[in-house]
């Protein structure tokens, strides 16, 4: 394959992989994904910003013989996860004389994970250069976005900056210069969502720098390189934002349509209210698009059948999800129907403490379908829902 030049002797010489349905065994990708991986050529030096995933390390390898690339003096590493880390010892063995330029918990984690030597690191500290001749590497150590380990490269005399995962999408292409369209804003979402919202404010901050920063060209490593960044950098101002929209996410699991109905009831009386509101079946649909919600949901209203004495193991699991990718929901409802007895709530309020989210009324747990007496309550959980939204200014 022909590493395509992004500008300036700055080619892609990353690859596609369509064919993957699932990201860290979590999320269901919808358009495959990219392990993206720069080749920057200076007039003296060559540099090879992040590298491959694994599996694809013999296709990886194969395409710098066919582009003619015999030497490789740097390997920058950006991110110790193996899906552009676990080449590097593959490729220090086709260019023995390179070495990695990469920062202190990089180097740990790449010597700890992948055995690389550290005679072949060359260990880097905030805004420290590297010169290629006629082109210059800043290293802007950058950490949470995802890992404690993150650093951007800026490639200065081109003004591009390699985010590494931070601003990526699950998302492949032919030409890796993004089209700004619905379909890849659905899937940068949608990687924001499972990578990058648990650290939200780390978000926040660098979408702010890069902002300042009036770069040119961003280049991720999952998903196209963005010739006008505004596009992703806006759709980050947005996501990252910390008042939530007027929207209620209601995931529920139900077994004989008892749970639903109270689902059911509570989403229309929302709706007649002007809330939007997303109902996700929990057995049904698909994870991803519970997690988008959350990127803007204000509350979020769970609903679980009883499975012997406590809640049934998919909404706990649901529960436990949305606690570790800590979405910026403030108000929370907790409604369930049993059959013979025990406690449904206990547990699932443990697993969606850390998230703080102020309960709106006491959780309804009712013995088969509702009765006359629950509606009235399902109402009041509606209405205190509906009174939250007002008091934050989302109604
Ligand atoms: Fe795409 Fe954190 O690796």
């Amino acid at each position: 394959m022909k590493f395509q030049e992004i500008k300036n002797n700055v080619f892609y010489c990353g690859l596609n992989d369509r064919d993957r349905k699932m990201f860290d065994e979590l999320i269901p990708l919808e358009n495959g994904t990219s392990y993206n991986s720069y080749l920057v050529k200076g007039s003296e030096k060559t540099a090879i910003i992040d590298t491959m995933y694994p599996p694809f390390t013999e296709e990886y390898l194969k395409n710098f013989d066919e582009n003619g690339i015999a030497k490789v003096d740097y390997i920058i590493e950006n991110h110790g996860e193996q899906d552009h880390s676990g080449s590097i010892p593959a490729l220090l063995e086709k260019f023995p004389e390179a070495i990695v330029v990469t920062n202190a918990k990089v180097a740990e984690n790449i010597q700890s994970m992948l055995h690389v030597s550290p005679e072949k690191i060359k260990v880097i500290s905030n805004n420290e250069e590297l010169s290629l001749g006629d082109k210059t590497l800043q290293f802007i150590i950058a950490p949470g976005v995802h890992w404690p380990d993150t650093m951007f490269t800026l490639i200065k005399e081109d003004n591009m900056l390699c985010t590494c995962d931070f601003l990526g999408a699950h998302y492949t292409f032919d030409n890796v210069i993004a089209t700004p369209s619905k379909e890849l804003e659905h899937s940068a979402k949608r990687y924001y969502a499972e990578i990058m919202m648990p650290f939200r404010m780390m978000c926040k901050k660098y979408t702010q720098m890069i902002k300042d920063m009036n770069i040119e060209y961003v280049l991720p490593s999952h998903g196209p390189v963005y010739k006008d960044p505004s596009f992703i950098l806006d759709l980050y101002t947005d996501w990252t934002a910390d008042t939530p929209k007027n929207l209620v996410v209601l995931p529920y699991v139900s077994m004989y349509e008892s749970t639903k109905s109270m689902i059911d009831y509570i989403a229309d009386k929302l709706n007649a209210q002007g809330i939007e509101t997303f109902k996700f079946d929990i057995i049904d649909d698909d994870l991803g698009d519970l997690a988008m919600s959350l990127v803007d949901a204000a509350t979020i209203v769970l609903g679980t059948s009883m499975v012997l004495a406590g809640p049934h193991p998919a909404a706990v699991n649901i529960a436990y999800l949305a606690s570790v990718l800590r979405p910026k929901a403030k108000f929370a409802a907790l409604v369930g129907s049993y059959g013979w007895g025990g406690k449904l709530f206990d547990l699932i309020a443990q697993l969606l403490a850390p998230l703080k989210l102020d309960i709106v009324a006491e959780p309804l747990q009712v013995k088969g379908k509702p009765k006359t007496e629950d509606f009235a309550k399902l109402d009041e959980i509606a209405n205190a829902i509906v009174e939250k939204h007002k008091s934050i200014g989302l109604i």
